[in-house]
C-alpha cells in the first residue's frame, strides 16, 4: 500500500502514522521528523530547515523534494509507505508524481485526517507542556494552521478531484480514530 496522510497541525497524522504503518506492514515516512532529527544532530539539512519550522513556514520545497526523493530509493519501501506530512503544497504533489513515475509506482489512497481548530490547538497546547517543542507556541499555532488552509488544503482537493482521497473524523478518542481508519482503508 502506497498512502499519503494529510490533516491539519495536531489533527493526529504521526500518533496514527505508527499504527497504520505497523498494521500493514509499511514504513512510516515523517518530514517533520526527518527534519527534528536533522535539526537536534545539527546536520546542514537541520541548519536549513530550522528557521522556517521555528516560524511555522514551509521549509522551501527544494530541499524537503530532496530528502523525500533520497527517502524514497531506499529499500524498505518495496511493500509501499506512508508518507506523513508530505506532499505539503501542488509544487510537491508534483514532485511526488513525478518520484513515482520513476519508481514504477502510483499511490493507492490519500487519507485526510479531520478535527475542528479548538482541538487542534488544545492538543498542541497540551503537548507543548509535555515535550516543548518548539513550533508549539499560539502564534506558531496559529501560522501553521493558516499555512495549512493556504498551501496544503489544495493538495487534499487535488487528490479528492482524482477520486484518492478518504476523509477520516480525527475528533475523539486514539482508538476510536484508528478503528475509522482502518475501517475506511480495508474498505478500498
Ligand atoms: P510536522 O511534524 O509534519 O507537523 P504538523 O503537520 O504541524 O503536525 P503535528 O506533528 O503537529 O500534528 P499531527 O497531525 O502529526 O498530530 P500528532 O499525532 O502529532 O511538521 C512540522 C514542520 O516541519 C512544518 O511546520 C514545516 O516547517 C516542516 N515540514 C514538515 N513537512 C514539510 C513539508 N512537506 N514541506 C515543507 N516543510 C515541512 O498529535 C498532536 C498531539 O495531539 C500529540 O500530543 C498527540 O498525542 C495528541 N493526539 C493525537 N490524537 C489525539 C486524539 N485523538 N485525542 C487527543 N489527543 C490526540
Amino acid at each position: 500500500m502506497r498512502l499519503v496522510l494529510v490533516g491539519p497541525p495536531g489533527a493526529g497524522k504521526g500518533t496514527q502514522a505508527v499504527r497504520i504503518a505497523e498494521r500493514y506492514g509499511i514504513p512510516a515516512i515523517s518530514t517533520g521528523d526527518i527534519f527534528r532529527a536533522n535539526v537536534k544532530g545539527e546536520t546542514e539539512l537541520g541548519k536549513k530547515a530550522q528557521e522556517f519550522m521555528n516560524a511555522g513556514l514551509l521549509v522551501p520545497d527544494e530541499v524537503t523534494n530532496a530528502m523525500v526523493r533520497d527517502r524514497l530509493a531506499q529499500d524498505d519501501v518495496a511493500p509501499g509507505f506512508l508518507l506523513d506530512g508530505y506532499p505539503r503544497n501542488p509544487g510537491q504533489a508534483a514532485e511526488l508524481e513525478a518520484m513515482l513515475e520513476d519508481l514504477e509506482a502510483t499511490l493507492d489512497v490519500v487519507l485526510e485526517i479531520t478535527a475542528d481548530l479548538d482541538e487542534v490547538t488544545a492538543r498542541l497546547l497540551k503537548r507543548a507542556e509535555i515535550e516543548g517543542r518548539a513550533d508549539d507556541t499560539e502564534d506558531v499555532i496559529r501560522e501553521r494552521l493558516k499555512v495549512y488552509e493556504e498551501s496544503t488544503a489544495p493538495v487534499a482537493a487535488f487528490y479528492a478531484e482524482h477520486g484518492l482521497l478518504v476523509k477520516v473524523d480525527g475528533m475523539g478518542a486514539v482508538d476510536e480514530v484508528t478503528d475509522r481508519i482502518v475501517t475506511a482503508l480495508d474498505a478500498r
